[in-house]
């Protein structure tokens, strides 16, 4: 025997399908915009921090030093613009911790600016490209996933005032940072990087997060819409199609008399009018063959 189908499944099922390809879509759909998003907001806060950085060198460079060097002034914080960075990122950490900023060398007067892991990597990258000028590039600092930007900083002949040898250098930066290290710069050498870093947020926990929101949402409405749909179908086809098929039972028997009620002007209702009329037609066939018996 054939199985019996009915309306409301198929429409259900069709339904179910729609909401399982709907999540299906969703979680990768969400997770391919939340990368975009995330690294252009990482791109335009990157930006927007190289060129801070950037005008606090210039600022120093041409705005303060020469004045201070026509008066003999050594003070580093105020003529070296890598000093002056650092001094200043150090300010720029406490309102805004989860920035990055340093100047990184593996021959540093000050021990705290050996490079770590990612920026070791980086400097080996300059050395071996000496044409490249900026890089940009994800990685993992002290744990904490980043997007960073990273220059050169290349030894000029006015380096060697501090950097060329302690014997050379003022005397507050040997009493500061010693004999040891930091020192023998040569002209054109790479000598160290500028490094600035904006955090990448995590984006599988953000997607994941998102998506369970819009999974729920589309949870919601499809219920919804289940509900409803089921509603109409029950009252504007079921029930009238029930009536109808009883009443044409009915008429099938022979029982003629009792009128066809006629709901609504959508196609239930103008079948309903048909089969009232094809009764009264019938009805009236009858009659005329009773009579003429
Ligand atoms: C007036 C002195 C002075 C001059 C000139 C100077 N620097 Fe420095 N530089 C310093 C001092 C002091 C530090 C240590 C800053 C700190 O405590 O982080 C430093 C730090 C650095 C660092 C970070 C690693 C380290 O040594 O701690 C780099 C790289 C660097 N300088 C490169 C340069 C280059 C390139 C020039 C020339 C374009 C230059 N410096 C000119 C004084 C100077």
């Amino acid at each position: 025997m054939k199985k019996e189908k009915s309306i409301r499944k198929q429409f259900n099922i069709v339904l179910i399908a729609l909401y399982l390809l709907s999540l299906l879509i969703i979680f990768p759909l969400v997770y391919y915009i939340t990368v975009k998003e995330v690294h252009n907001n990482a791109n335009k806060e990157l930006s927007l921090l190289v060129d801070m950085v950037q005008s606090i060198r210039t600022y120093i460079r041409k705005d303060v030093r020469p004045e201070l060097f026509r008066r003999g002034v050594l003070h580093p914080p105020a003529v070296s613009s890598t000093v002056a960075t650092r001094h200043v990122a150090g300010h720029f950490r406490k309102l805004q911790p989860k920035y990055y900023i340093k100047t990184a060398s593996d021959n540093p007067l000050n021990q705290e600016n050996l490079p770590l892991a990612l920026e070791q990597e980086i400097l080996t990258y300059f050395r071996k490209n000496p044409d490249e000028k900026e890089l940009t590039r994800e990685g993992i600092i002290k744990g904490q996933h980043y997007l960073v930007s990273s220059r050169p900083s290349i030894a000029k002949a006015n380096c060697n005032l501090c950097h060329e040898a302690p014997e050379k250098a003022p005397e507050q930066i040997v009493k500061t940072y010693g004999k040891e290290s930091g020192y023998g710069y040569k002209i054109g050498d790479i000598v160290g990087i500028s490094v600035v870093g904006v955090p990448l947020n995590n984006i599988n926990i953000v997607s994941v997060k998102r998506g369970l929101m819009l999974a729920g949402l589309m949870t919601f409405l499809f219920t919804l819409a289940i509900i409803v749909i089921n509603g109409l179908v029950k009252k504007k086809i079921l029930h009238p199609l029930e009536e109808l098929s009883n009443t044409a039972q009915a008429i099938s028997r022979g029982e003629l008399d009792k009128s066809v009620k006629v709901q609504g002007n959508d196609e239930m209702g103008r079948l309903a009018h048909s089969i009232e009329l094809m009764r009264r037609s019938l009805q009236t066939v009858m009659e005329r063959i009773r009579t003429k018996n």
